[in-house]
């Protein structure tokens, strides 16, 4: 393979030692956005939060980091049963409430260094590629167990960060939702949610011993979501965009991880990660066929669309390289490594297989937004089932079923290749 191709921006950057690398690669790295956005209303939308995120690092500047909330909470004093699918769900919910205490074993040996029982398999990177930066960790080795250590690490510390997005995003939800149906089966949610902060936080900590920093691409989308006072875009941001791309990386993280314990955490969570954006559908179709000017409503499809591109191209693991790999190759060269990683190929596979489905359902790819989709090869995961259609317990048989796919096919061609 040949090496991605160095701009002067990259040999500027190099030159720099490295806390100015970092400070100089996030003004790069918000300039990014306002090239890689196209439409000028959701780039708005979008700056004030990546000036948060990407210049002044407000997630990575200790505890407190504060975001002043601006929706209205909606009472209704009638109570009356307004939605029996979100009833529904909410009867569903109170029955499988779980205790992560009780129902995970947490006298479980993890040593994420045993190559017998991988926490990540080895094609997930196929770190053979960096060889050609002079890092040759061979297969199974310390140096190489460590690194898929590190991965996982960091991305279990990204789903961390997310589920504190969105237990509070659920809080909010449930204050401004206008179904009392809706109300009832956001404080369910709003459980579920801790739940998932307590047991991830918990494996982290007590099991990989390290948490790594909330990525700034996640900030930015969390904060964007905090500040916007319309209920439906936290839905649309959290139900669908944010919790879309969780369900996708806890299925894939199910299905590679030979770790027992780390296994069955993730089977509890998408279970109940199911439930949610099941809900997140069901409101929001219901909104959007309804409520919604046609202006509005172009407003979200825009919006949906763009994010969707930003997550695919943005979550890079930059902490991890910036920990191990800068100085050794830049920046660009480490976004192109993980780009084409085969783990992280099928992980943008299985999150636009959960997430496409989804937007349609809810009426955001219609005729209008249908090329745009298709110049972004994202047309083909349309025809999959929506959250509607498939329970958490159908998701975990079709994971169990599919198992590693291509994933291991592709890494030995990759390798081959070199
Ligand atoms: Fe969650
Ligand atoms: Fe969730």
């Amino acid at each position: 393979m040949n090496a991605p191709r160095r701009t002067k921006a990259d040999a500027i950057l190099a030159s720099l030692p490295s806390p100015m690398q970092n400070q100089a690669a996030s003004y790069l790295e918000a300039g990014e956005i306002v090239t890689e956005v196209k439409n000028p209303g959701v780039l708005l939308s979008l700056l004030p939060s990546a000036a948060r995120g990407f210049l002044l690092k407000r997630g990575k500047q200790g505890v407190p980091t504060l975001m002043r909330a601006s929706h209205d909470a909606y009472f209704d004093w009638s109570y009356t049963a307004d939605q029996t699918e979100m009833r529904d769900l909410y009867r569903r919910a109170k029955q499988n409430q779980w205790d992560g205490e009780v129902a995970l074993d947490w006298t479980t040996d993890v040593d994420p260094l045993n190559p017998e029982l991988p926490v990540l398999p080895y094609e997930f990177f196929a770190s053979a590629r960096l060889s050609e930066f002079g890092i040759r960790y061979e297969r199974g080795s310390k140096e190489e167990m460590a690194f898929r250590y590190d991965m996982l690490a960091w991305m279990l510390s990204q789903f961390l960060h997310g589920e504190q997005g969105a237990l509070l995003a659920s809080a909010q939800v449930t204050e401004s939702v206008q179904w009392m149906d809706g109300k009832f089966y956001g404080a369910t949610q709003v459980m579920d949610e801790a739940r998932h902060v307590e047991v991830f936080h918990r494996y982290l900590a007590t099991k990989l011993e390290k948490l790594y920093d909330v990525n700034d691409n996640l900030f930015v989308i969390i904060d964007a979501l905090m500040h916007d006072a319309r209920w439906d875009m936290k839905f649309l941001g959290m139900q669908i965009m944010i919790e879309g791309l969780a369900l996708g990386a806890f299925g894939l993280l199910y299905k590679m991880t030979k770790e027992p314990l780390l296994k069955n955490l993730l089977k509890y969570v998408i279970q109940d990660e199911a439930r949610h954006v099941h809900y997140g559908v069901i409101a929001l179709r219901e909104h959007y066929q309804t409520a919604l000017s046609e202006k509005e409503l172009r407003e979200r499809q825009d919006w949906a669309f763009e994010v969707a591109l930003l997550m695919r191209n943005r979550f890079m693991a930059h902490e991890v390289y910036e920990e191990r790999f800068q100085g050794v190759m830049s920046r660009k060269q480490w976004n192109e490594a993980v780009l084409t990683s085969p783990g992280m190929s099928e992980f943008r596979h299985t999150m636009f297989e959960r997430l496409v489905p989804n937007l349609r359902f809810i009426g955001l790819l219609d005729d209008r937004m249908h090329q745009h989709y298709s110049d972004a090869g994202l047309l083909r995961y349309a025809g999959g089932k929506n959250a509607s259609q498939l329970s958490g317990d159908e998701m975990i048989a079709e994971l169990d079923r599919r198992g590693l796919g291509d994933m291991a096919g592709a890494a030995d061609q990759q390798l081959a290749a070199e």
